[in-house]
């Protein structure tokens, strides 16, 4: 029989998350050694640079129909606002968000308080500060001028150095745990920190030119996306949502197998980035093989979210955070899916270069990072600090995000087939240009309806948080596992 247990350590929980007695004085600031303190300001700061990432990408929606717009301000010309919606989206959004969720689940999942909330808050605004800088240096006119890379020295090395700060700072705790059963979210954000910084540094630091250069950055650019995004993403779903269902996953072994084939198969697929560039074909052949095999991983949670998910359908009646669970994991896998049929070369020669790839890339950072985090803040508002939103609000928000996410993906999908069609047969790039005007329109309008959705989402959150006087629960941290004969985590 399959059974919740919840984890009853000998140690309290107020124990558990206190200030650790192993963490050397200097590195403790006693004013923000709070439980929860660094994974605050790491969630709170994502939903804010999210806000910014919308704002600047409505804008640079509108100029692509309406070019005369904001065009005599040269820091808001769209060659510099469209890397900074980038940085700002994947830097400053998901990677803040999701690295406040692990903050949340890592002294959670070891039993062990954070080694240093210290160093969490401080890397936090170190991030924070370095994101502005390097963006303000973008538009200012400074770039390395590739992409996911455009930020500039010092700044680029700035990142690299927080992230060695993040991993020591997770991974010290990770030493000091007292659970010694690691449960499969652990697994997905170790699997982040530790090689990232090395990813990181390599496409940003890297002295090649030409094609070898292209290739090292696209290997560290879907890296960004594969190994560092969307693991921190899996390790946030895999951890809310046996809490949101009250039910046990379906299966840790089957998770373990998604875990380890992703791990194996999402390192070699960014020279799908480059299909029919001037490449080595065997780059190409490599990245096509591992992007079809991402299939595995991507089918071992549409099996253990879809078996977990069956028998709770009624939560996703009343658990607004639930159903934007859901929405994250559809996005995410949906994107997934996408993914591997843009790298198939018959595929990939139709759509390069057109707004398919635009929406591929919005319905991952859309579904599985808006969705994704909402859920997560929902559920962290609602289970550790026990504070009620408004679930009307929260109603709006979703349905305003589904709305906006369908509006925009739909919008750039149908453009981009109708281009790449027109392409395939003989029509120029030049010629199909002007068919794309109705299709932008409706992706700002998408973007507008998503913006009032956020902006009702912070309001509620703000709200929720300014009407409370509970500090963190502290029973949120103690685990849920599965414990069956047939799936032990411990076999
Ligand atoms: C209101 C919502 C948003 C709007 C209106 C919007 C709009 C845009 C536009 C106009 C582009 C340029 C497309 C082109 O050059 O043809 C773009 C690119 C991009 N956006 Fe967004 N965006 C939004 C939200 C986000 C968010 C939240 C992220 C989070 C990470 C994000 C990540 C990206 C990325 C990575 C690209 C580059 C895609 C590529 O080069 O293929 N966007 N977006
Ligand atoms: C199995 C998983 C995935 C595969 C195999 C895959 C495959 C691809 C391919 C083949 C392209 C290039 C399309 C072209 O020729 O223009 C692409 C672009 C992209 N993908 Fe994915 N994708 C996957 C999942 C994701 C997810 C989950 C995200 C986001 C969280 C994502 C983010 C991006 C971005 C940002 C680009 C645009 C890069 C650029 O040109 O600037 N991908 N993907």
């Amino acid at each position: 029989m399959t059974l919740i247990q919840t984890n009853t350590e000998t140690t309290t929980e107020k124990s558990l998350l206190s200030t650790s007695q192993l963490q050397p004085s200097s590195l403790r600031i006693p004013a923000l050694e709070r439980p929860d303190h660094a994974m605050q300001i790491w969630l709170f700061s994502g939903l804010f640079w999210l806000t910014v990432a919308m704002i600047v990408g409505i804008i640079e929606a509108v100029k692509l129909f309406y070019p005369e717009f904001l065009q005599s301000v040269p820091a808001l010309a769209y060659g510099r606002l469209r890397p900074v919606h980038v940085n700002i989206g994947v830097f400053g959004f998901m990677s803040m968000g999701y690295l406040g969720a692990a903050f949340y689940m890592v002294p959670r999942l070891t039993q062990a308080p954070l080694f240093s909330e210290t160093l969490g808050v401080l890397t936090a605004w170190g991030w924070n500060f370095n994101l502005l800088g390097g963006c303000l240096a973008i538009m200012a006119g400074y770039s390395k001028g590739k992409e996911y890379s455009e930020i500039p020295f010092p700044f680029d090395m700035g990142f690299g150095l927080l992230e060695i700060a993040i991993a020591g700072n997770i991974f010290s705790t990770f030493v000091m745990r007292r659970e010694k059963r690691l449960y499969v979210s652990l697994w997905y954000i170790l699997l982040a920190i530790i090689p990232f910084p090395i990813y990181y540094t390599l496409g940003n630091a890297n002295r090649f030119s030409g094609i070898e250069d292209a290739i090292v950055n696209w290997f560290y650019s879907h890296n960004l996306f594969g190994i560092w995004l969307t693991t921190l993403g899996l390790a946030t779903i895999y951890y809310i949502v046996p809490k949101q269902v009250k039910k046990p996953l379906y299966s840790h072994t089957i998770s373990f197998v998604g875990f380890w084939t992703l791990a194996a198969f999402y390192p070699w697929n960014g020279g799908h980035h480059v299909i029919w560039g001037p490449v080595p074909m065997w780059v190409m052949s490599a990245s096509i093989t591992a992007s079809l095999a991402m299939f595995v991983p991507v089918f071992a949670t549409i099996v253990n979210f879809g078996g977990t998910a069956l028998g709770a359908l009624s939560v996703l009646r009343t658990d607004v955070s639930y159903r934007f669970s859901i929405l994250a994991y559809l996005g995410y896998a949906g994107a997934s899916l996408w993914g591997s049929a843009l790298a198939i070369m018959s595929f990939n020669a139709k759509i390069h270069f057109t707004y398919m790839t635009i929406a591929h890339v919005h319905l991952g950072f859309l579904g599985f990072g808006i969705a994704g985090l909402a859920a997560f803040t929902y559920f962290y508002l609602e289970r550790s600090r026990k504070l009620k939103y408004s679930r009307p609000l929260a109603e709006w928000h979703f349905w305003l995000t589904v709305l906006g996410i369908v509006g925009y993906v739909a919008s750039m999908a149908i453009i981009g087939l109708i281009e790449g069609n027109a392409w395939e047969m003989g029509n120029s790039p030049a010629g199909t240009m002007m068919l794309r005007t109705p299709y932008n329109i409706a992706r700002a309008i998408s973007g507008g309806v998503l913006l009032v959705g956020q902006g009702l989402f912070l309001g509620n959150v703000w709200q929720t948080l300014a009407t409370s006087t509970k500090d963190a629960d502290l029973d949120a941290g103690k685990l849920v596992w599965q414990k069956s004969s047939q799936d032990n985590p411990r076999r």
